[in-house]
């Protein structure tokens, strides 16, 4: 493999990281195996394992060299996004993260996208489930018009098993969520606002709560939208909030349903999309993606929204992963 073939997860030990490796190499993409110490990577079998602390400027652009795209899995991104995603940038490297902070993409975005720009590589955060999804949903269901008045995404989960990297973010995430209104980024009303949601089955119809993610960040980089909320049902928010509940071990049974709809009253368009586990079905998502950065078929530079720099219906339609389908009209 040639250096502009090789890709570098960061995060390779946790639980989303381990599903990203699997897929580079289901996919013919031998990975570079990373993180911040070499014991909690000596599981992996890979023929190249590297690692340096989040702190160590030096040690980090010495870990992407001459590698051609990093994958950043190492969460909380708060903690983490900013400094590898500037090694990134400084060793002409295109970085990608699974990030649902809204926080770590607006300082992506803020910090890094001039910079990117002129080493012309792409840093994208949020390349993920609770992200980068719904941001390509809503983009392949607006199609060339790139603007709605009034825009509604529902998460529906059947269950959640969080894995300690969802609870630790969880907890350092402490930002107001933002939402859009009057076409701008504002706080969440203050308590969120309530409500109903008839998802496909299994999921069904189910309670709501307004929980807005990266998506909201994401959107607003690159479509121009009057009215974004963003809701998830209550159920798996209770898995949440219950210390009981255990961390998944490989691929869960857990069903999920992203939509997105677009307009009002009568005259809505929407755009659906299923799948098993958020964690495992992340992988297919991200490596699509890192495929699409290697071969050219993404557009820009610069710091960079999912459906800003890739095709997203022909993305959609590509993610290969057999309990995944997205369909929008
Ligand atoms: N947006 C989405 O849909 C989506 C999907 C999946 C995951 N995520 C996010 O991705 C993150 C990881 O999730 P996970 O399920 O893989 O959790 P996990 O199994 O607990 O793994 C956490 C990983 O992050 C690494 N890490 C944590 N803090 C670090 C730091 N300061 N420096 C370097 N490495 C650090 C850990 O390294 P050690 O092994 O050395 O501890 C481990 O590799 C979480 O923030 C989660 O919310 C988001």
């Amino acid at each position: 493999m040639t250096d502009s073939q090789r890709v570098l997860v960061y995060g390779a030990s946790g639980h989303t990281g381990k599903f990203v490796v699997d897929e580079l190499r289901r996919r013919g993409l031998q990975p570079i195996v990373a993180g911040r110490s070499l014991s909690r990577l000596a599981q992996f079998t890979d023929p190249e394992r590297r690692a340096a602390s989040i702190n160590d400027g030096p040690g980090l652009r010495a870990l992407l060299n001459d590698v051609a795209v990093v994958i950043n899995c190492a969460g909380p991104f708060l903690d983490t996004a900013l400094p590898l995603a500037k090694a990134a940038v400084e060793t002409g490297t295109h970085y990608l993260d699974v990030t649902a902070e809204q926080p770590a993409v607006q300082q992506l975005y803020r910090e890094l996208d001039a910079a990117a720009r002129s080493a012309k590589t792409v840093v994208m955060p949020a390349m993920a489930f609770y992200g980068g999804l719904a941001d390509l949903l809503l983009t392949a269901v607006l199609g060339p018009e790139k603007s709605a008045d009034e825009v509604e995404i529902a998460i529906g989960l059947d269950r959640w098993w969080p894995t300690e990297g969802t609870r630790v973010t969880g907890a350092r995430n402490t930002a107001t969520r933002l939402v859009i209104r009057d076409g701008a980024l504002v706080p969440i009303s203050d308590p969120a606002a309530t409500g109903e949601w008839d998802f496909p089955e299994p999921i069904g119809a189910q309670s709501t709560v307004e929980l807005p993610f990266s998506e909201v960040v994401t959107i607003n980089r690159h479509l121009a939208v009057g009215t974004l909320r963003s809701w998830l049902n209550t159920a798996p928010l209770d898995d949440l909030h219950d210390p009981e509940t255990q961390a998944p071990h490989g691929r869960s049974a857990q069903r999920f349903a992203v939509e997105v709809t677009v307009g009002s009253g009568t005259q809505i368009r929407r755009g659906t999309a299923t799948g098993r586990d958020i964690y495992a079905s992340t992988a297919p998502i991200l490596v699509e993606a890192t495929a699409r950065l290697l071969d050219g078929r993404y557009r820009g530079s610069g710091a960079l929204a999912p459906g800003e720099a890739f095709a997203a219906a022909d993305f959609l339609q590509s993610i290969p992963d057999a309990d995944f389908e997205a369909a929008w009209g």
